[in-house]
């Protein structure tokens, strides 16, 4: 099975919308702590947990227990977005009646554990992971605590306990965000070591002082460490503790507080504090435009494509864009199934694979079974019947579904019927059949209009810019309305990838505060940009959006 990675991600997106919308509703809540854990709890909800939002008591159900019970916007929302109730209740929080309060409890269908009081959430799984093996069930309970949570004592008496009986079919997750109430956790009560300057990310650097996961082990634990945000990570770490057995797991995933919102992120503030009515629209838009950088490899030695896979790895690419030329839709042969399947186990960063090949019906298994993440085909030469066969077989095999189209191809008539579930759109910028051609820019024209159409047909996928892209247009990419961008002689026949992804990841950065700053602008003028800019008071971003509302001639 695949990643299901488009899938995951637009349930991850929706559902920090609606901590948004809840904890602005309720006028109170707690943005940061929901935002450090929402992949997490998306990889859990919608990849891995088994259950029944019509039979929220199945007794064969996996348990999800959130321990730090103060995240419960992060919890109540992706029950909403798992079907347990109407999302529209999300608005509900916090107020009398509602069975949506500060912190869960069994009022809330889904809700396993009344967390609040931190610290028993472990303890209170090791119940139910005991009291699963005693009734001889074979279900599993997953539970999320807090980096802040651990300096309760009872956090390692459970962490003995678990140990002690061996349970294997209990997974946690240790939510690093090293942010707690009232500073820094590290300032607090270490975990790893006493931060001494005033710059958490000096947490992250240096993996060799990351002491959490030596205290997980001395305590019987198997550990993982991961990026928390990294769904393909969490995946991985989960997959793999399914294998595990005779002892119980725990994912460290390192994190970020209040991330997906730039002026939430590491910043100790947002711990629990809701965001201003009018600021929330701005929110909104900024979590619809998180963006994906995908290196195309044939840009790189043909010969050897592992040593670029791995290039693309290592330069903390977010995807891996597999150009696949069969010599008869384009001129040009570049590989087939058999080499993605050569290069599967390398990462586990999610295949993006670009089928530019004829009859696509007949070979899109392969390329399901060689591990792609995503497959897209060229509308070019598929048709209703073909495509929605090609659809069909993604889907079942939790495959993301994307559709191409050339630079001078039009969407067909026969794809409105797909647009609504469709999960990537590549909108060629070149005559595809190899890399290193030039942007053809009417491309631009061509994006800002489909956008257009596809808001009024629903599409929720990401629109892919590929061909041509570098540093010099990337911006304007992002503002025709692209949010993942191929880049082949931009990053992979670059020296340094990593260094000229973080470039391409700033200029993109840099036109979404733009888009941001137009947005605030438009709801409430010179007074809210100023206000926009002002919550940005972590490290150099409010100098630099101050200089973008000035080149827009805002301030
Ligand atoms: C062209 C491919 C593109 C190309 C991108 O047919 O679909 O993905 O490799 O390479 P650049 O970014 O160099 O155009
Ligand atoms: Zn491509």
């Amino acid at each position: 099975m695949s990643l299901n990675y488009y899938h995951i991600l637009k349930r991850i997106r929706e559902a920090r919308k609606l901590v948004i919308r809840g904890i602005t509703a309720a006028g109170s809540g707690h943005p940061g702590g929901s935002f450090s854990m929402a992949e997490i709890m998306g990889c859990v909800f919608f990849k891995f947990l088994r259950y029944d939002p019509k039979n929220p008591l199945w007794e064969d159900r996996d348990r999800l227990v959130l321990s730090k019970g103060h995240a419960s916007p992060g919890l109540f929302s992706n029950l909403a977005v798992a079907g347990y109730f109407d999302k529209s209740e999300i608005e509900t929080l916090r107020k009398f009646e509602s069975r949506l309060q500060g912190h869960p409890d069994f009022k809330c269908p889904g809700v396993e554990f009344c967390g609040g009081s931190l610290g028993i959430g472990l303890s209170f799984s090791i119940g139910m992971a005991l009291a699963a093996r005693v009734d001889g069930k074979t279900h599993r309970i997953y539970t999320i605590i807090g980096d802040g949570e651990s300096d309760e004592g009872q956090v390692w008496e459970a962490a003995m306990t678990a140990s002690k009986y061996k349970l294997d079919n209990l997974t946690a997750f240790l939510d690093r965000n090293f942010i707690q109430q009232d500073d820094y956790t590290e300032r607090v009560m270490p975990l790893d070591e006493e931060l001494t300057g005033d710059d958490i990310s000096e947490m992250w650097k240096n993996a060799a002082r990351w002491k959490t996961g030596d205290k997980w082990r001395s305590f019987g634990w198997n550990v993982l460490e991961i990026d928390g945000h990294r769904i393909e990570q969490i995946i991985k770490a989960i997959r793999s503790v399914q294998q595990t057995k005779g002892t119980p797991s725990i994912v460290v995933a390192r994190t970020i507080k209040g991330k997906g919102v730039e002026h939430m992120e590491d910043n100790p503030k947002w711990h629990g504090v809701a965001p201003n009515p009018k600021i929330a629209p701005i929110i909104d838009l900024e979590l619809d435009c998180q963006f994906l950088i995908a290196p195309s490899i044939i840009a790189g030695d043909m010969t050897n494509l592992g040593n670029e896979v791995k290039r693309a790895a290592q330069g903390r690419a977010d995807f891996i864009h597999l150009d696949v030329m069969d010599g008869l839709f384009v001129p040009n042969k570049t590989f087939d199934h058999n080499k993605i399947k050569e290069l599967r186990p390398i990462t586990s960063i999610p295949f993006d694979s670009h089928l530019m090949i004829t009859d696509p019906v007949k070979h899109v298994r392969d390329y399901v079974e060689a591990g792609s993440d995503i497959i897209t085909v060229h509308a070019e030469v598929c048709d209703e019947s073909s495509f929605g066969e090609i659809h069909d077989i993604l889907r079942t095999n939790e495959v993301s579904v994307g559709l191409a189209i050339n630079p001078d191809t039009e969407l067909p008539q026969w794809t409105d019927k797909f647009i609504s579930d469709l999960d990537q759109l590549i909108l060629m910028s070149v005559i595809p059949g190899k890399s290193g051609q030039k942007y053809i820019e009417s491309s631009h024209e061509k994006t800002h209009r489909i956008v257009k159409l596809l808001t009024k047909q629903n599409f929720s996928g990401f629109i892919e810019a590929d061909g041509g892209v570098d540093l010099s247009n990337v911006e304007s990419c992002f503002l025709d309305g692209a949010r993942v961008f191929v880049g082949g002689s931009a990053i992979i026949g670059q020296k340094d990838v990593r260094s000229t992804i973080s470039e391409f990841r700033k200029k993109i950065l840099h036109g979404r505060r733009k888009l941001l700053i137009q947005k605030a602008h438009s709801l409430g003028g010179t007074e809210l940009v100023n206000k926009w800019i002002d919550l940005h008071e972590v490290g150099k971003k409010k100098s630099e959006l101050l200089q973008i509302a000035k080149e827009a001639g805002f301030v």
